[in-house]
């Protein structure tokens, strides 16, 4: 990985162990609770592949995992990240399959899953493209990828969002984990994150077919789904 990947990596599992306590009530609080809903839209899509291996990868503190062990109780989930205290807070939710791994470099064989998801966690990774080819590495001909992330809704409610991101967020996020750069981090990373067409243009260059989007609450958070040929 070149250094400014290494740096950003470093940085981002910097930011992830120091909020990993209050991670979740943050989420909850400052989303209003909408990230719990988000995450039950995701899990309602990967239900109807009717997936036999999951893998869920940034799986941080395991919502999503927990999420989708709900709603495809016969599957195999896998959770990994690269951030060990996030890690933790998902064991203590009894999530049996949990691994430290990089995105960038899995511990995985080829066609290991029939389904990737990663919520939330794509934006934060040091390289796109290169975290997009080693997911299609690990995926099964025929298998699915689900991204749940960040989006910027169209004006009005745009300018809105961003006074709330840039200014409400961080200082709320402040006061509940007592860290205000990781979420500074988390307004700029949003706004640096590939709009709708741009991402499922990413994921077509990926070599993904079907590429397709789904803005959820005007297009803050979005879900994309795309297939692997
Ligand atoms: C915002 S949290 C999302 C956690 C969880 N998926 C959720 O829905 O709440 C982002 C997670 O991505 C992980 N992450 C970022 N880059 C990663 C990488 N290259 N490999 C593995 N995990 C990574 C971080 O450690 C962090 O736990």
């Amino acid at each position: 990985m070149a250094l400014d990947g290494s740096i950003q990596s470093h940085r981002v599992r910097a930011y992830f162990s120091r909020i990993a306590s209050r991670y979740d009530l943050a989420n909850h609080l400052l989303s209003g609770g909408c990230d719990v809903l988000w995450r039950i839209a995701a899990a309602g899509k990967v239900q109807k592949w009717q997936p036999r291996t999951i893998l869920d990868l940034a799986t941080g503190s395991g919502d999503l995992a927990r999420t989708l062990q709900r709603a495809c109780p016969d599957a195999l989930l896998v959770g990994a990240d690269f951030c060990e205290p996030m890690l933790q807070v998902a064991r203590d939710k009894n999530i049996p399959h949990l691994t430290v791994a990089d995105a960038l470099q899995l511990p995985f064989a080829d066609g290991a899953f029939d389904t990737v998801t990663v919520a939330f966690g794509l934006r934060n990774m040091a390289s796109w493209t290169h975290a997009l080819s080693e997911i299609q590495r690990v995926l099964s001909p025929g298998g699915h990828l689900l991204i749940l992330d960040f989006g910027l809704p169209t004006p009005p409610l745009l300018h809105l969002y961003r006074f709330y991101l840039h200014n409400v967020l961080p200082f709320l996020a402040s006061l509940l984990t007592g860290e205000r750069s990781a979420y500074d981090y988390l307004a700029d990373s949003i706004e640096s994150f590939p709009n709708a067409d741009a991402m499922c243009g990413r994921l077509e260059a990926a070599g993904y077919q079907d590429a397709h989007y789904t803005p959820l609450l005007g297009g803050v958070t979005a879900i994309y789904t795309a297939t692997r040929p």
